[in-house]
């Protein structure tokens, strides 16, 4: 079996799964029984300065099923921890001291001075944790007080409270970014700017799951009115691999270490993550939906995925990182058409109904329900394959370079032809 055993910062654990600041790191019970279940860290549910806040003592998530029920993504208007400082301090020390070979990172949320996070910082490094992870995510509840989200969409208070930060502590600062900001290379430019040891992300989407159609009131519902939570879960995984992969790629940004974070479920959504150039990957909704022994297929699959490829952990984190690029550099030599196993096919029509509906008229329907492609027509959009419920049962196959392609009428082009250089691209140098 593959060596999970991972170093992020500097902070050693068994492996690279950590349990994301949330109620399964609110507190020694859950951490504990986390740590006995084989998780290699957490990061302590966030902690704020006395006096507490107070959570709505009704429902606090909404949530999106898929077709079989199963849990898509939550919505939760929960807050910071809501049990005193000194409990949340002490707790974290037992924990820590009792559990050294396992990471603890403590997550923080105070107000946006100076003094208060020169406050609360020497009482956290006390508890011999071993980072912080500065919360500048939460959409709800905290950001409307001027913290949580508010820090994090203006880099300039992202800037300046990683370097109270850097001043105020010698533990390793992490800064957790809020997905809910339109371009995430500026809040993690600013992080690195302010001398932020790495980023985490994403923390939750700024969301509402459904509409009451009784009570017209957003769910969850408390007292007939609801507000705006914060989306996470399998759901919001695209939009975190995107960001991630930004951050990698970014030439201001490149090389900051990156804690990946949403929708990790299985062993693959970790294994993406790190390939996007997360060293380590953090995880709450699938912990919140099938409890802590998911720990146990999530290393198991990493470590024999790397067993199968010959790899170490290190050689995964990214690895698809130089296969990102932007749009006008993708080949368009590179010419497919859809392939249909007859063999496989269960006649649903459901190609066809796509493709003729809303795509390009490249099914035709035979008789006896047969269904061909139209090469002539095909332009290789893929809705077909995506729509189709037999598994490999329509494939993209490539048109090999030197054969006429019946739609454009062109032979299929050697080498790389990209739309940087194409003749209708009028910035393109064969325009010029
Ligand atoms: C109920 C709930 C409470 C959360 N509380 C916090 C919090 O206190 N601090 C924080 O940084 N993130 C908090 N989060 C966000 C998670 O740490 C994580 O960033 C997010 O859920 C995405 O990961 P996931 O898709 O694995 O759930 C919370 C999430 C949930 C569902
Ligand atoms: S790839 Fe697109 S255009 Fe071609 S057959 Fe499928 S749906 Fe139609
Ligand atoms: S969607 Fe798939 S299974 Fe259904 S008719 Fe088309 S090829 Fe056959």
């Amino acid at each position: 079996m593959a060596n999970l055993a991972s170093e992020f910062l500097g902070i050693r654990s068994p492996n690279p799964f950590w349990l994301a600041s949330a109620p399964p790191t609110d507190k020694e019970y859950n951490v504990v029984r986390a740590f006995r279940a084989g998780w290699g860290g957490v990061v302590w549910k966030t902690l704020g300065l006395d006096p507490h806040v107070v959570n709505v003592n009704g429902p606090r998530y909404g949530v999106v099923y898929g077709a079989d029920r199963r849990v898509l993504g939550i919505n939760n208007i929960e807050l910071i921890t809501d049990r005193p400082l000194e409990v949340n301090l002490r707790e974290i020390k037992a924990v820590k001291r009792a559990w050294p070979d396992r990471a603890m990172v403590v997550s923080l949320m105070v107000p946006c001075d100076e003094d208060s996070w020169k406050t609360i910082l020497p009482l956290v490094e006390d508890t011999g944790a071993d980072g912080i992870e500065l919360n500048f995510g939460c959409p709800h509840g905290m950001s409307e007080r001027g913290m949580g989200a508010a820090v994090g969409q203006v880099p300039e208070y992202i800037e300046m409270v990683a370097r109270w930060c850097k001043k105020h502590t010698r533990m390793p600062v992490i800064v957790k970014l809020t997905p809910n900001i339109t371009d995430i290379r500026f809040p993690a430019r600013a992080a690195r700017a302010g001398g932020a040891d790495a980023v985490s992300l994403i923390n939750t989407v700024s969301s509402i799951t459904s509409v009451n159609l009784d009570s017209f009131s957003p769910e969850p519902m408390i007292d007939g009115k609801g507000t705006h939570g914060g989306y996470c879960g399998p759901a919001v995984k695209p939009i975190a691999l995107n960001m991630v992969a930004e951050i990698a790629r970014d030439a201001e940004t490149r090389g900051l270490p990156i804690s990946g974070i949403g929708g990790v479920t299985t062993w693959r959504d970790a294994a993406e993550f790190m390939a996007l150039g997360a060293g380590n990957v953090q995880v709450c909704t699938a912990a919140m939906t099938y409890g802590f022994g998911i720990i146990k297929e999530l290393t198991a699959g990493l470590s024999l995925y790397l067993d199968d490829k010959g790899m170490a952990l290190s050689d995964l984190v990214g690895r698809a990182v130089p296969n990102v690029t932007d749009w006008q550099y993708l080949n368009l030599n590179y010419v497919t058409k859809a392939r249909i196993d007859q063999d496989s096919c269960i006649k649903c029509g459901r190609c066809y109904a796509a493709c003729e509906d809303t795509s390009h008229q490249a099914i035709a329907m035979k008789p006896g329900r047969v269904f061909e492609v139209i090469d002539a027509e095909c332009v290789a959009c893929n809705l077909c394959v995506d729509v189709c419920p037999v598994e490999d049962c329509i494939t993209m196959e490539r048109l090999a370079p030197g054969t006429l392609d019946p739609r454009t009428g062109q032979v299929v082009g050697d080498g790389h032809a990209d739309w940087t250089t194409h003749p209708n691209n009028p910035m393109s140098r064969a325009a010029e």
